[in-house]
């Protein structure tokens, strides 16, 4: 059930309140603000869910998108006092609707551990194991791509 009439905006989080969030739902051990800065203020579009007080952030969500193929929904985080109140369905909606709404061809997202259900209650697919989510394992690349060092890789212009 939702309370107090949560607002919806599009108003970034602060690094303190992303990094609280974070905490919260330990997606980090320790701060670097610098890089927090960075993907706060490289983010395509920031959904914030929060009382008539602006800096008091109930929820938030995030995506990286081009606006025409491609939008990946990142750090749907509410904060840890408001979990099980229906608060992420209904920020989950928003973005939803949001986002068909801008005819973007492919939506997607990378669930937490336990979270594909909560994800499927609201229309989301696992795709098969012949298309699962890969990450960069960046000893295995050095030795995948025999370098010793990132760096040494130029693109020609
Ligand atoms: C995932 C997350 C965003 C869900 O937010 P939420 O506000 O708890 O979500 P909802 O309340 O809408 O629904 C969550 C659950 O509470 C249940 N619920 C909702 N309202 C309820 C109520 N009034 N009473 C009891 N249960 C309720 C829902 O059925 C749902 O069940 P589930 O635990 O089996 O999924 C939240 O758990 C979270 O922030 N987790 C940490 C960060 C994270 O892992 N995010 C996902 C990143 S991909």
């Amino acid at each position: 059930m939702i309370m107090n009439r949560p607002i919806i905006t599009n108003i970034a989080p602060s690094v303190a309140t992303l990094a609280q969030l974070y905490f919260e739902a330990d997606f980090i051990r320790e701060v670097d603000e610098g890089r927090l800065g960075r993907a706060i203020e490289n983010t395509s579009r920031w959904w914030c869910l929060h009382t008539e007080e602006p800096s008091d952030v109930i929820a938030i969500g995030r995506c990286i998108t081009d606006w025409a193929r491609y939008a990946c929904v990142y750090d749907v985080i509410v904060r840890e006092r408001d979990r099980r109140k229906g608060f992420g369905t209904y920020l989950m909606r928003q973005i939803i609707v949001d986002l068909v709404n801008h005819d973007i061809d492919t939506i997607h997202l990378w669930p937490s551990k336990g979270k594909v259900a909560f994800y499927e209650r609201l229309g989301f697919i696992a795709l098969s194991q012949e298309q699962p989510v890969m990450k960069l394992n960046r000893d295995l690349a050095t030795k995948a791509m025999q370098v010793d060092d990132f760096s040494v890789i130029e693109l020609s212009r």
